[in-house]
């Protein structure tokens, strides 16, 4: 197996789960990485809703999209994704991804915050199908701290596990801080 990054990771249990003609969200859109992974998996008949409260985003991903020549499926929103719940209805979203932290590149003052982030991920359970799936990855130190780590983790660790399962994985020997990647399937 090669070297696996945070990203790739998660990115494996998206491919497995996004199926053409599922409605999917990108809370976080960023750079539009996994904006352009669930287009390509939901395809034409799907939908992909992406979320940025910063206009780079928007302009980064756009281009990112019509450079891949991402199929006419998405919708991009300068949105809190606190706001998530007002695009969808619930119960029938199959994936949406959290990647908190800031921009690459770009502001890191604009980054994600413990209480919307949780805020969102709250309403993001409602929007799921059965088996839906959110995937999530943390990120924490240097700019990022440590409050929303913390927050975030406690709040999946209270998550009903009749409803939820919540699958955290590690990078068990890396020093400094590794991101943390979570998966938390509707049962
Ligand atoms: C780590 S980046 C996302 C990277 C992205 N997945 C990619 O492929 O490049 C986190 C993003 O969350 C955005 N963000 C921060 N607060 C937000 C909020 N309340 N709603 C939506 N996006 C937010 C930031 O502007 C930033 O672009």
């Amino acid at each position: 197996m090669k070297a696996v990054q945070i990203t790739g990771w998660c990115a494996r249990f998206i491919r497995e789960q996004v199926q053409p003609g599922d409605i999917c969200i990108d809370a976080t859109m960023g750079n539009g990485n996994d904006t352009l992974l669930l287009s390509s998996l939901c395809g034409k008949d799907g939908h992909v809703f992406a979320f940025d409260i910063q206009e780079a985003a928007l302009i980064n991903t756009r281009k990112r999209l019509m450079e891949a020549d991402a199929p006419q499926n998405y919708t991009l929103l300068l949105e809190s994704h606190t706001n998530i719940e007002h695009y969808v209805d619930p119960g029938t979203v199959s994936c949406i991804t959290f990647n908190l932290g800031y921009l690459p590149g770009g502001d890191h003052t604009k980054a994600t915050h413990a209480d919307t982030s949780i805020a969102a991920l709250s309403k993001s359970l409602d929007l799921l199908q059965k088996g839906g799936l959110i995937s999530l990855c943390i990120y924490s130190g240097g700019d990022s701290g440590f409050e929303e780590r913390n927050a975030v983790l406690a709040w999946l660790k209270e998550l009903n596990p009749h409803k939820y399962l919540v699958i955290r994985s590690d990078y068990y020997n890396r020093p400094n801080n590794p991101p943390i990647p979570v998966l938390i399937i509707r049962q």
